[in-house]
């Protein structure tokens, strides 16, 4: 068996000794989104580090558990803390949680996280729909030997995110008087935030938000044929576009300050899906 798909298959068989249960919603809690999991009815949770050969987050405000429980009476998972690339680990690695919870049943994948706006119309504190990605500054998780029982070798990406999906999110943004912004997430490597020649480019490019995750996650989830949505915190504007410097505080707090309205947001979307 590929080694690659072979790990995340060691990673069900664990799970599975320990919950039978069968997500419908993974769920991916970026900065801000942490204590979500109080609006969960939990049945189960599993720490990261529990798992063999399963990647450990080390960034704070990023503790590593699967969360299985009810947002009202849809099944999820969720998990507290994602994987990133810049914290040293293999992009298989990166992408190894969404194999694993798509193999636990998981059919759509809801991706959050904090990003920094580039879109001159964003405010600190904006929520953005994702409608698409831009992908060519990270490696693709695909390279390698294809996992053929995961997808195809050469997956299509013209609708990565999901137009029902989309649908949904922004009529109950609206229902809720939340403002939704709406854009072109691009994921950097990170940990160096942006120069801010950097996000004069991405902006030319066509980005309006700019983040460290989320986009390989959703490549990974695209091969697997999940249906895809996501909502980007803005937790503040990119390097260049005010006089204060970036720092990780900042975005936490920003992010902290912006999650009551955005657990809002994802909970009554996930009731719609
Ligand atoms: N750049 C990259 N990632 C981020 C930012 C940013 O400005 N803000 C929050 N995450």
């Amino acid at each position: 068996m590929n080694k690659v798909y072979e790990k995340v298959v060691d990673c069900v068989k664990y799970v599975r000794t320990k919950t039978d249960f069968v997500p419908k919603v993974a769920l991916i809690l970026g900065s801000g989104l942490g204590d979500y999991a109080e609006d969960i009815k939990i049945e189960t949770e599993i720490s990261y580090a529990d798992i063999p050969g399963f990647p450990i987050s080390t960034v704070p405000g990023h503790a590593g558990k699967f969360i299985f429980g009810y947002v009202n009476d849809v099944p999820v998972v969720c998990m507290k803390g994602r994987v990133h690339y810049y914290e040293g680990y293999s992009m298989s690695d990166v992408v190894l949680p969404i194999r694993l919870m798509k193999l636990l049943g998981a059919e759509i994948l809801f991706l959050t996280n904090a990003s920094g706006g580039i879109n001159e119309n964003f405010h600190a504190g904006d929520f953005m729909l994702i409608t698409d990605q831009i992908a060519c500054f990270v490696p693709n998780p695909l390279i390698g030997t294809n996992i053929d029982e995961l997808g195809t070798r050469f997956p299509d990406m013209t609708h990565v995110y999901d137009e029902d999906l989309q649908d949904i999110i922004r009529k109950t943004a609206a229902e809720h008087q939340i403002t939704l912004q709406a854009g072109v997430y691009a994921q950097l490597t990170g940990p160096s935030f942006e120069s801010p020649a950097e996000i004069r480019m991405l902006r030319t490019l066509g980005a309006d938000a700019v983040g460290m995750s989320t986009v390989v996650e959703a490549i990974a989830a695209n091969h697997m044929g999940m249906k895809i949505c996501g909502i980007s915190c803005v937790c503040n504007l990119a390097a260049g576009m005010t006089k204060q410097p970036l720092t990780h505080t900042e975005v936490q707090e920003a992010a902290d300050k912006a999650a009551p309205l955005f657990k809002k947001l994802v909970t009554e979307a996930i009731v719609r899906f």
